[in-house]
């Protein structure tokens, strides 16, 4: 069974980890996707292996921070498909380091940084909501039923004093976004949900240079009561339930796909 058959999708942050779980993912189940990074060497691979799996999917170059660039990614999903069925707001940076690898902390965080965070994880965000509900608006044509979907991947430190102060910030941020615009926008039928991922080991952060050794993959584990690493094609398989019309009756939630971190919180 096919949960997106023909389906219009815009996925952003899709050069790498969850955001090209969800590309492959989404596609087999029958989507034609927009795969939108400002990596445009690894959305151009994303969207080869969706291809060489038999799917649907251009590259689009955005900077999800810039409103022109997410317009565009949104005009892109409507020149070649057609429509826009589901937004997938996936882009995201980690908290900021230091040249060591470390991460820094909360007073350590200079202007830049925190400028940087909010502008790609918050910022980012809501201007794909409004890029995607302005579409949303102009191609309902039946009286404000047809609607849209919306799914942010968030992060469980959104939803829990976990995972540094300051990217914990502007995930919360999220959380609550999603919140409200699912009361505002029930009304017309448009869904909107999150992903809340916890550690992965994908190239976000501590894995930002490279594949990290085992040793510290088991470490990594035993944080999280089911022991488990994460692995991105993880909160990918929830985007996908979220995004289908299996969640049809489904918005303003949380999913966390985080080993029970949260659960004891
Ligand atoms: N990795 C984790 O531990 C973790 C945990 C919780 C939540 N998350 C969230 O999951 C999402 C995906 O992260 P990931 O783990 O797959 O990391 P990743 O680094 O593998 O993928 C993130 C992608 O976003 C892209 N990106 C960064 N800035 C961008 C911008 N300004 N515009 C467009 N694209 C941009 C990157 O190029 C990259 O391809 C992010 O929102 C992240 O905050 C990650």
């Amino acid at each position: 069974m096919k949960l997106l058959d023909g389906k219009s999708c815009v996925i952003t942050g899709s050069g790498s980890g969850v955001g090209r779980q969800a590309a492959l993912l989404f596609a087999e189940h029958g989507a034609r996707l927009v795969c939108a990074d400002v990596n445009e060497e690894g959305v151009a691979r994303t969207v080869d292996e969706v291809k060489a799996a038999g799917g649907e999917a251009i590259a689009v170059r955005c900077d999800v921070s810039q409103r022109a660039d997410v317009e565009a990614a949104v005009a892109a999903a409507v020149e070649a498909y057609g429509r826009l069925d589901v937004m997938y707001n996936n882009a995201g940076v980690s908290s900021p380091m230091h040249p060591t690898g470390a991460t820094k902390s909360f007073l350590e965080a200079s202007d830049v940084d925190i400028d940087r965070l909010l502008a790609i994880n918050v910022k980012g965000v809501l201007l794909g909501c409004q890029a995607a509900i302005a579409q949303f608006e102009k191609q309902d044509a039946d009286g404000g039923k047809r609607g849209g979907v919306i799914v942010n991947t968030a992060s469980v430190a959104g939803m829990i004093g976990w995972g540094g102060s300051l990217y914990g910030a502007t995930k919360g941020a999220i959380v609550n976004l999603t919140r409200a615009l699912a009361i505002e926008l029930g009304p017309k039928n448009i869904r909107i949900n999150n992903v809340n991922p916890g550690t992965m080991a994908t190239s976000f952060g501590i894995g930002a240079n490279g594949p990290l050794p085992q040793a510290m993959l088991d470490r990594m584990a035993t944080l999280q009561p089911l022991g488990r690493i994460i692995d991105p094609s993880e909160p990918a398989k929830a985007a996908l339930f979220l995004a289908s019309d299996w969640a049809i009756n489904i918005t303003g939630i949380q999913v966390p796909v985080d080993g029970g971190v949260g659960a004891g919180k």
